[in-house]
């Protein structure tokens, strides 16, 4: 069979979109100066005949014979990446871990290998990055003896089904997915066919024999590496590693997972001794709070099916000089906070238009559900009038346009939460009024924008 011919083509390396002539901006992503070239020898794709016998393919059966057995999910006993799973790990399901380089992710998935191995099975991870030394140096300071726990240093995806096949491990890590390579590619390691080549046969296997694989990736704006982005298609699970402002801590979000919610998140601290998962969140952001200045309240929002108590900054300085008023968001939509501050200008006539306005929500989360826009609005109105909101005062309520105050759900997990850490008062919407539970905790109803002032700021009305 002759060889086809050569042939160059031009990748997005953030987002993997493909194209024959180089790109200035990505029509995919969006992005700019993200394409690179690579040349690729159009040969046949490497088949590995051990996987070829034991993946004979399926026929087509009627639906009504097809039984539904919901996997059985093994539980890494880190609690917090558990639940960011959707309640464990699932067999012959991938999970692409992404993250920066240094956040924690070789730390996360060794500590996850360990306990799985601790329950007695037989794990592996592929280090290709770092040598097994290094591996095991880490392994010491996380203080784990997992007997059944196997290290694989190589980067040649043969190699690695081969290994895996005989070892017969029950779960396998891949750090990194940048280093693996796969035979057919002739690009260097790294670029978007590589890791796209290399994944598909890594999935292949991992669906085969049915266990679960995680494949870890750095995630890099800029540069030759290609982003783990390319394999979000291919995978049934995208965990991002992140950090927030404060330091030590760090975040687990799920952006997309077939077995589970994409809502739930999981805390962690980086000590030194490992990753310790954070099972009140609600400490650390309300950590450094200052007490009772103006522009600072508390709000509680749902990630998933956990209430964290968050605090919402708001500055509002003076008239700015250049006629545009700025308006920065941290955490918080841009496009809503706009539709708060014009709500606010409208309905309680606070002169906000030459004003820069900056919103901040501690601690690194991203809140996107409009609960918190009575929070939001509340801590506009106190920087503005420079004034302090009690801090033991919480506001939970959507905001509609005309002013009106729309009830939240799961008030009773918020509340609960509110009162663990002593919150006395919340101000809550009128129509979620008659399922409060008011032990403990002194509810006032909002029924519109109008009435907040008097609220927050009694002796003023
Ligand atoms: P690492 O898991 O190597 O990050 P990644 O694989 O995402 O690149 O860990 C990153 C950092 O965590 C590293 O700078 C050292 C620090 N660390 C601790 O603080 N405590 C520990 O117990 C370990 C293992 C690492
Ligand atoms: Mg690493």
């Amino acid at each position: 069979m002759a060889k086809k011919k050569a042939k160059t083509t031009f990748y997005c390396t953030s987002c993997g979109y493909q194209s024959p002539k180089w790109l200035g901006k990505c029509p995919g992503c969006q992005e700019w100066n993200t394409f690179v070239e690579e040349r690729e020898a159009a040969e046949e794709t490497a088949t590995f005949p051990e996987l070829a016998v034991l993946n004979q393919g399926s026929r087509p059966q009627p639906l009504a014979e097809i039984e539904n057995t919901p996997p059985a999910q093994g539980k890494s006993r880190i609690a917090e990446f558990d639940r960011v799973l959707g309640g464990g790990i699932v067999p012959g399901a991938v999970t692409l871990v992404g993250g920066d380089p240094g956040i924690g992710k070789s730390t996360l998935l060794l500590e996850v290998l360990a306990n799985l191995s601790a329950s007695g099975q037989k794990t592996m991870y592929v280090t290709g990055e770092e040598s097994p030394g290094q591996v095991k140096l880490r392994s010491e300071r996380l203080r784990i003896e997992a007997p059944s726990l196997y290290l694989l240093s190589a980067t040649e995806v043969g190699a690695i089904i081969a290994h895996t096949l005989e070892l017969q491990p029950q779960a396998l890590v891949i750090d990194s997915i940048q280093t693996v390579t796969a035979p057919e590619s002739t690009s260097p390691p790294g670029s978007v066919s590589q890791i796209r080549l290399a994944a598909a046969h890594l999935i292949k296997l991992a669906k085969t024999i049915n266990i679960p694989l995680f494949l870890i990736g750095h995630v890099t704006k800029e540069g030759a590496i290609a982003g783990p982005r390319i394999l979000e298609h291919m995978v049934d699970t995208v965990l991002y590693f992140e950090s927030g402002t404060q330091h030590p801590y760090r975040i687990l979000r799920a952006v997309k997972n077939r077995f589970g919610s994409t809502n739930e998140i999981g805390v962690f601290e980086m000590t030194g001794s490992g990753l310790k998962g954070v099972d009140s969140p609600s400490h650390i952001f309300l950590a450094e709070r200052p007490a009772e200045l103006a522009g600072s309240l508390v709000t509680a929002t749902m990630e998933g099916s956990r209430p964290i108590l968050t605090e919402i900054q708001a500055l509002v300085s003076g008239s700015s000089m250049t006629g545009i008023p700025r308006r920065t968001t941290l955490g918080i939509d841009k496009g809503r906070a706009s539709l708060m501050i014009a709500i606010l200008e409208k309905q309680l006539h606070l002169l906000l238009a030459d004003k820069d306005i900056f919103l901040n929500v501690i601690g690194g989360l991203k809140i996107i559900e409009p609960a918190i826009d009575l929070g939001l609005m509340g801590a506009i109105m106190s920087s503005y009038l420079d004034r302090a909101i009690p801090a033991s005062t919480l506001l939970l309520g959507e905001v509609g346009l005309t002013g009106e105050i729309r009830r939240v759900n799961f008030l009773e997990q918020r509340l609960n939460e509110a009162r663990k850490f002593g919150f006395t008062q919340a101000i809550i919407p009128k129509n979620n009024l008659g399922t409060a539970d008011k032990t403990s905790i002194t509810i006032k109803e909002i029924n519109n924008i109008a009435e907040l002032p008097a609220l927050l700021f009694p002796t003023e009305s």
